[in-house]
């Protein structure tokens, strides 16, 4: 369905928020990121506060952007500029998380497509045991061209459906195939549960070990919340600013939420058993599900099929969180910079082309320039989600909690008074008061300032 409101697209029917927003939401952040960062921070006890974030600063910052976004209908600089000019600076640390994030996530998508490909084509199938996932992943990023193709394909779709224009590309996209991704992923825990040893991941997931937990977790715990709901860098501000005025915010939030979460536990509780079980370290890094999936595949009756549909779904929620993100500098460069959809489209699309290119390049013959001791693919992925999310999200509470104006701020809440006012004031509380003080301790201590 398209909607026109003063020449601006609007996204059709009650259901479109909530699908473009999870579309943007769900993610390699739940199915790639996600299981990683577990496994690099000791498990369950990262897993509690993993969802403490998402419940406690997720939902209200998410709530923010999607108030900002619908009460100024503009990209992420026009909506802070047009609320209040001081802080378009906000929208502006957005544009750069959002390119920033590409340069990495596009390389990611890629890896899934080649996985699919080798799904169809029985590549993967030949690998038997974890050093053989673990030798063909390796082969495969650090070659010279092949990753490169890969990333360059996905980069043409997404730009493709971009340039089909907001409503049409991103929420016919969106609505395709999401619910299909959880039954996969219910059937894939299933089988990893049964698998010999399998107990011990679960332990793993589950079972906090609160010893194990310094600043450091919580800061990557809270980069991961942010990462993984997408908020932080205005992406929810550019869906909101398409919302029709009947949405009700706090329903959307809340199921966006519970989805994105119930996806990253799913996919843990699939993926460590199997790590558990055929012996992979699951300090692995972002290789982790890449080598850990193979081998949960073959295990299975028609491993091709599983293997193949499982990444195709991926491949369409990785697809659906690049087209978010394009969005963001897409919109950006349209209603600032004053250029057309289409040049906007590509301009978005050559510059990351390029950065996504060294990124992965990063990770083979670019493999010795290091930025703080990362490399470029490393520490985008870093920069991103430990910093510029986190503090995109500590400077929306300042700004929403303290600076727009509160009438504006609970009409957007209450869809013009329509619902009851006691969670607005909670909300407003949250970010004015907990969610800042919070995120500026955790900042501190992890500068070491209290040590
Ligand atoms: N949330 C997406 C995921 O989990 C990634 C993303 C981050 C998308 C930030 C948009 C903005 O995969």
């Amino acid at each position: 369905m398209v909607h026109r409101s003063q020449g601006r697209a609007t996204l059709g029917g009650k259901l479109s928020a909530v699908l473009v927003a999870a579309g943007s939401s769900v993610g390699l952040g739940n199915i790639w990121r996600f299981p990683y960062v577990v496994g690099e921070n000791g498990g369950g006890a990262f897993l509690v506060i993993y969802v403490l974030c998402v419940l406690l600063f997720g939902l209200p910052i998410m709530l923010a952007e999607f108030s900002v976004g619908r009460a100024s209908h503009r990209n992420a600089v026009g909506a802070y500029r047009k609320l209040d000019r001081r802080w378009k600076f906000l929208g502006y640390n957005g544009v750069l998380a959002a390119f920033l994030i590409l340069g990495f996530y596009f390389v990611v998508s890629g890896w899934t497509a080649e996985y699919m490909v080798q799904s169809v084509t029985g590549g993967l199938a030949h690998c038997t045991a974890p050093e053989q996932y673990a030798a063909f992943f390796e082969g495969f990023i650090a070659h010279p061209w092949r990753p490169l193709v890969y990333t360059g394909l996905f980069i043409l779709a997404t730009h493709v459906i971009i340039a089909m224009g907001v409503q049409k590309g991103i929420e016919r996209s969106s609505k395709l195939l999401m619910p299909l991704l959880l039954v996969v992923l219910l059937a894939l825990a299933v089988h990893s549960l049964l698998m010999p040893g399998g107990g011990e991941g679960l332990r793993f997931l589950f079972r906090p070990d609160f010893s194990k937990v310094t600043p450091a977790t919580v800061l990557v715990a809270m980069g991961q919340a942010f990462f993984s709901l997408s908020i932080g860098l205005g992406t929810m501000v550019t869906y909101a600013s398409y919302f029709k005025p009947e949405t009700d915010l706090r329903k959307t939030a809340f199921n966006v939420t519970l989805l994105d979460t119930l996806v990253a536990v799913l996919a843990g509780v699939v993926i460590f058993p199997a790590v558990f079980s055929v012996g992979i370290a699951p300090t692995s890094g972002p290789s982790l599900v890449f080598i850990t999936l193979p081998g949960i595949f073959n295990g299975m009756p028609l491993s091709m099929v599983w293997s193949t549909v499982f990444f195709l779904l991926l491949v369409i929620a990785a697809l659906t969180s690049t087209l978010s993100l394009h969005e963001v500098l897409t919109a950006y460069m349209q209603e600032e910079w004053g250029l057309s959809r289409r040049r906007a489209a590509w301009t978005t699309t050559a510059a990351t082309a390029a950065l996504g290119a060294l990124a992965s390049l990063s990770l083979g013959v670019l493999g010795g320039w290091k930025i703080c001791g990362l490399n470029i693919f490393d520490s985008l992925d870093y920069l991103t989600a430990n910093i510029l999310l986190p503090a995109g999200g500590f400077v929306t509470c300042i700004f929403v909690g303290w600076f727009m104006d509160r009438r504006k701020f609970e009409a957007q809440i209450t869809n013009n008074g329509a619902f009851r006012a006691w969670f607005f004031v909670a909300l407003r509380w949250l970010l004015r008061y907990f969610c800042p003080v919070v995120l500026l301790l955790m900042f501190l201590d992890n500068l070491k300032v209290f040590h």
